[in-house]
Protein backbone atom coordinates (compact mmCIF):
# COMPACT_ATOMS: atom_id res chain seq x y z
CA UNK A 1 0.00 0.00 0.00
CA UNK A 2 1.52 3.06 -1.17
CA UNK A 3 0.63 6.63 0.98
CA UNK A 4 1.00 9.97 -0.28
CA UNK A 5 3.83 11.28 1.48
CA UNK A 6 3.16 14.43 3.24
CA UNK A 7 5.50 17.27 4.01
CA UNK A 8 3.65 19.78 6.78
CA UNK A 9 4.74 22.99 7.66
CA UNK A 10 3.46 24.01 11.27
CA UNK A 11 4.57 27.69 11.63
CA UNK A 12 3.63 28.28 15.44
CA UNK A 13 3.39 31.79 16.29
CA UNK A 14 5.51 33.06 13.73
CA UNK A 15 4.72 35.51 10.51
CA UNK A 16 1.95 38.36 10.58
CA UNK A 17 -0.30 38.06 8.13
CA UNK A 18 1.28 40.32 5.06
CA UNK A 19 4.67 38.15 5.67
CA UNK A 20 2.05 34.66 5.75
CA UNK A 21 0.96 35.80 2.42
CA UNK A 22 4.16 36.99 0.86
CA UNK A 23 5.53 33.26 2.09
CA UNK A 24 2.64 30.86 1.06
CA UNK A 25 2.56 32.87 -2.08
CA UNK A 26 6.42 31.85 -2.84
CA UNK A 27 5.89 28.91 -1.33
CA UNK A 28 3.14 28.15 -4.30
CA UNK A 29 5.39 29.24 -6.52
CA UNK A 30 8.37 27.19 -5.66
CA UNK A 31 6.50 23.90 -5.91
CA UNK A 32 4.53 24.20 -9.22
CA UNK A 33 5.95 21.24 -10.07
CA UNK A 34 6.18 19.31 -7.23
CA UNK A 35 4.41 15.88 -7.97
CA UNK A 36 4.09 12.84 -5.64
CA UNK A 37 4.13 15.25 -2.53
CA UNK A 38 1.45 16.64 -0.35
CA UNK A 39 2.12 20.01 0.97
CA UNK A 40 0.80 21.46 3.59
CA UNK A 41 1.18 24.44 5.81
CA UNK A 42 -0.33 25.92 9.15
CA UNK A 43 0.09 29.45 9.60
CA UNK A 44 -1.99 31.32 12.13
CA UNK A 45 -5.46 31.94 12.43
CA UNK A 46 -5.69 35.21 11.50
CA UNK A 47 -3.79 34.82 8.10
CA UNK A 48 -6.21 31.67 6.99
CA UNK A 49 -8.24 33.36 4.35
CA UNK A 50 -5.73 35.70 2.73
CA UNK A 51 -3.30 32.81 2.69
CA UNK A 52 -6.14 30.57 1.37
CA UNK A 53 -6.90 32.70 -1.12
CA UNK A 54 -2.83 33.07 -1.82
CA UNK A 55 -2.52 29.29 -2.36
CA UNK A 56 -6.27 28.94 -4.03
CA UNK A 57 -4.96 26.20 -6.99
CA UNK A 58 -1.57 25.60 -5.89
CA UNK A 59 0.22 22.35 -4.68
CA UNK A 60 -0.29 23.87 -1.08
CA UNK A 61 -2.55 22.58 1.00
CA UNK A 62 -3.72 24.36 4.10
CA UNK A 63 -4.21 23.86 8.24
CA UNK A 64 -4.55 25.10 11.00
CA UNK A 65 -2.67 24.30 14.54
CA UNK A 66 -5.50 23.88 16.98
CA UNK A 67 -8.95 24.35 17.34
CA UNK A 68 -11.56 24.57 20.59
CA UNK A 69 -13.94 21.50 20.62
CA UNK A 70 -17.56 22.80 20.99
CA UNK A 71 -19.16 23.58 18.28
CA UNK A 72 -19.62 27.38 19.46
CA UNK A 73 -20.63 29.18 22.72
CA UNK A 74 -19.05 31.35 24.97
CA UNK A 75 -15.85 30.33 24.91
CA UNK A 76 -13.69 33.74 24.47
CA UNK A 77 -10.78 33.15 22.51
CA UNK A 78 -11.30 30.21 21.28
CA UNK A 79 -11.98 29.02 17.76
CA UNK A 80 -14.34 26.02 16.06
CA UNK A 81 -13.92 23.62 13.32
CA UNK A 82 -16.33 25.30 10.89
CA UNK A 83 -14.18 28.50 11.72
CA UNK A 84 -11.69 27.27 10.51
CA UNK A 85 -12.91 24.74 7.42
CA UNK A 86 -15.15 28.08 6.53
CA UNK A 87 -11.64 30.22 6.46
CA UNK A 88 -9.82 27.63 4.04
CA UNK A 89 -8.10 24.96 6.40
CA UNK A 90 -8.16 21.17 5.58
CA UNK A 91 -6.21 20.11 7.73
CA UNK A 92 -5.31 20.88 11.85
CA UNK A 93 -2.82 20.13 14.00
CA UNK A 94 -3.98 18.42 17.62
CA UNK A 95 -2.41 17.81 20.56
CA UNK A 96 0.93 19.41 19.73
CA UNK A 97 3.63 19.35 22.34
CA UNK A 98 3.83 22.87 23.15
CA UNK A 99 0.07 22.93 23.62
CA UNK A 100 0.30 19.65 26.23
CA UNK A 101 2.72 21.40 27.88
CA UNK A 102 2.05 25.74 27.66
CA UNK A 103 -1.73 24.96 27.92
CA UNK A 104 -2.10 21.93 29.57
CA UNK A 105 -3.90 19.91 27.33
CA UNK A 106 -4.85 16.29 28.22
CA UNK A 107 -4.95 13.29 26.20
CA UNK A 108 -9.27 13.50 27.35
CA UNK A 109 -9.37 17.22 25.32
CA UNK A 110 -7.17 16.28 22.56
CA UNK A 111 -9.49 13.31 21.63
CA UNK A 112 -12.45 15.68 22.13
CA UNK A 113 -10.60 17.97 19.57
CA UNK A 114 -10.27 15.12 16.80
CA UNK A 115 -13.62 14.59 17.33
CA UNK A 116 -14.74 17.86 16.63
CA UNK A 117 -12.08 18.50 14.06
CA UNK A 118 -13.66 15.08 11.93
CA UNK A 119 -17.35 15.90 12.36
CA UNK A 120 -16.27 19.88 11.35
CA UNK A 121 -14.91 18.04 7.90
CA UNK A 122 -10.92 18.58 8.96
CA UNK A 123 -8.43 16.44 8.64
CA UNK A 124 -6.41 16.32 11.64
CA UNK A 125 -3.14 15.78 12.39
CA UNK A 126 -2.89 14.24 15.90
CA UNK A 127 1.00 14.74 17.43
CA UNK A 128 2.25 12.45 19.98
CA UNK A 129 5.57 11.94 21.29
CA UNK A 130 8.04 11.30 24.88
CA UNK A 131 9.21 13.55 26.72
CA UNK A 132 13.38 13.42 27.53
CA UNK A 133 12.83 12.23 31.25
CA UNK A 134 10.36 9.82 29.90
CA UNK A 135 12.55 8.52 27.19
CA UNK A 136 15.46 7.94 29.59
CA UNK A 137 13.28 6.13 32.02
CA UNK A 138 12.57 3.56 29.45
CA UNK A 139 8.74 4.64 28.83
CA UNK A 140 8.76 5.72 25.24
CA UNK A 141 6.29 3.28 24.36
CA UNK A 142 4.20 3.57 27.31
CA UNK A 143 3.92 7.35 26.30
CA UNK A 144 3.04 6.81 22.49
CA UNK A 145 0.75 3.71 24.16
CA UNK A 146 -1.38 6.16 26.19
CA UNK A 147 -1.20 8.82 23.82
CA UNK A 148 -2.75 7.01 20.40
CA UNK A 149 -5.61 5.00 22.38
CA UNK A 150 -6.58 7.98 24.72
CA UNK A 151 -6.20 10.33 21.93
CA UNK A 152 -8.47 8.29 19.35
CA UNK A 153 -10.72 6.39 22.30
CA UNK A 154 -14.22 5.77 20.84
CA UNK A 155 -13.40 6.71 17.32
CA UNK A 156 -14.52 4.22 14.66
CA UNK A 157 -12.34 3.54 11.19
CA UNK A 158 -14.58 5.71 9.22
CA UNK A 159 -13.65 8.33 11.87
CA UNK A 160 -10.55 8.15 11.38
CA UNK A 161 -9.73 7.39 7.78
CA UNK A 162 -8.00 10.92 6.97
CA UNK A 163 -6.75 11.03 10.46
CA UNK A 164 -2.50 11.73 10.30
CA UNK A 165 -0.19 11.02 12.96
CA UNK A 166 2.81 13.04 13.89
CA UNK A 167 5.49 11.67 15.98
CA UNK A 168 7.31 14.54 17.31
CA UNK A 169 10.11 13.66 20.38
CA UNK A 170 9.86 16.32 22.37
CA UNK A 171 13.58 16.59 22.96
CA UNK A 172 13.86 16.61 19.43
CA UNK A 173 11.87 19.95 18.81
CA UNK A 174 13.31 23.23 18.27
CA UNK A 175 16.55 21.47 19.67
CA UNK A 176 18.50 20.87 16.27
CA UNK A 177 18.80 17.54 17.51
CA UNK A 178 16.79 14.80 15.16
CA UNK A 179 15.91 11.59 16.89
CA UNK A 180 18.51 8.71 14.45
CA UNK A 181 17.26 6.53 11.79
CA UNK A 182 16.91 4.03 14.24
CA UNK A 183 14.84 5.58 17.24
CA UNK A 184 12.33 7.13 14.82
CA UNK A 185 12.41 3.61 12.90
CA UNK A 186 11.13 2.07 15.97
CA UNK A 187 8.77 4.10 17.20
CA UNK A 188 7.11 4.35 13.48
CA UNK A 189 6.66 0.96 13.35
CA UNK A 190 5.47 0.88 17.27
CA UNK A 191 2.81 3.12 15.99
CA UNK A 192 1.82 1.40 13.31
CA UNK A 193 1.10 -1.37 15.71
CA UNK A 194 -0.78 0.02 18.26
CA UNK A 195 -3.13 1.42 14.71
CA UNK A 196 -3.46 -1.87 14.12
CA UNK A 197 -4.77 -3.32 17.35
CA UNK A 198 -6.85 -0.16 17.60
CA UNK A 199 -8.24 -0.74 14.57
CA UNK A 200 -7.37 -2.97 12.25
CA UNK A 201 -4.63 -3.58 9.58
CA UNK A 202 -6.26 -2.39 6.58
CA UNK A 203 -6.44 0.80 8.31
CA UNK A 204 -2.96 0.55 9.49
CA UNK A 205 -1.45 0.47 6.07
CA UNK A 206 -3.48 3.46 4.70
CA UNK A 207 -2.47 5.98 8.20
CA UNK A 208 0.27 8.57 7.47
CA UNK A 209 2.49 9.01 10.45
CA UNK A 210 4.93 11.66 10.20
CA UNK A 211 8.40 12.48 11.87
CA UNK A 212 8.69 15.93 13.14
CA UNK A 213 11.49 17.14 15.15
CA UNK A 214 14.25 19.41 13.84
CA UNK A 215 13.88 18.41 10.20
CA UNK A 216 15.59 19.71 7.78
CA UNK A 217 16.93 19.41 4.28
CA UNK A 218 20.20 17.36 5.36
CA UNK A 219 17.97 15.15 7.16
CA UNK A 220 15.19 14.61 5.27
CA UNK A 221 16.21 11.99 2.94
CA UNK A 222 17.35 9.25 5.44
CA UNK A 223 14.24 10.09 7.12
CA UNK A 224 12.36 9.30 4.49
CA UNK A 225 13.56 6.29 3.24
CA UNK A 226 12.76 4.79 6.77
CA UNK A 227 9.80 2.09 5.68
CA UNK A 228 7.15 3.76 8.59
CA UNK A 229 7.76 7.35 7.54
CA UNK A 230 5.40 9.23 5.58
CA UNK A 231 6.70 12.64 5.69
CA UNK A 232 7.85 15.69 7.90
CA UNK A 233 6.18 18.02 10.43
CA UNK A 234 8.56 21.02 9.97
CA UNK A 235 8.58 24.20 12.48
CA UNK A 236 11.68 26.13 12.32
CA UNK A 237 12.89 25.32 8.72
CA UNK A 238 9.41 25.66 7.25
CA UNK A 239 9.47 29.55 7.59
CA UNK A 240 12.42 29.68 5.04
CA UNK A 241 10.80 29.16 1.64
CA UNK A 242 13.75 27.71 0.23
CA UNK A 243 15.27 25.60 3.29
CA UNK A 244 11.13 24.12 3.04
CA UNK A 245 11.26 23.70 -0.48
CA UNK A 246 14.45 21.97 -0.33
CA UNK A 247 12.68 19.50 2.39
CA UNK A 248 9.65 18.75 0.10
CA UNK A 249 11.93 18.37 -2.94
CA UNK A 250 13.56 15.28 -0.97
CA UNK A 251 12.87 12.61 -3.44
CA UNK A 252 14.77 14.16 -6.39
CA UNK A 253 17.56 13.77 -3.89
CA UNK A 254 16.76 10.40 -3.08
P1 LIG B 1 11.23 22.02 14.68
O1 LIG B 1 11.21 21.51 13.26
O2 LIG B 1 11.50 23.49 14.76
O3 LIG B 1 12.09 21.18 15.56
O4 LIG B 1 9.73 21.86 15.23
C1 LIG B 1 9.06 20.66 15.06
C2 LIG B 1 7.63 20.86 15.39
O5 LIG B 1 7.28 21.14 16.53
C3 LIG B 1 6.65 20.74 14.29
O6 LIG B 1 5.35 20.68 14.78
Amino acid sequence: MKRMPLIAGNWKMFKTVPEAVETATRLADACREIQNVEIMIAPAFVTLPLVAEAVKNTRVHLGAQNLYFEPEGAFTGEISADMLSTAGAEYVIIGHSERRHYFFETDEMICKKIKAAVTGGLKPILCIGETESLREQGKTFLTLDKQVSDGLQGLGPDEIKDLVLAYEPVWAIGTGKSADAAQVEEAHQYLRSLLEKQFSLDLAKTIRILYGGSVKPENINELMRITDVDGALVGGASLDVHTFTKIIKFDTQL
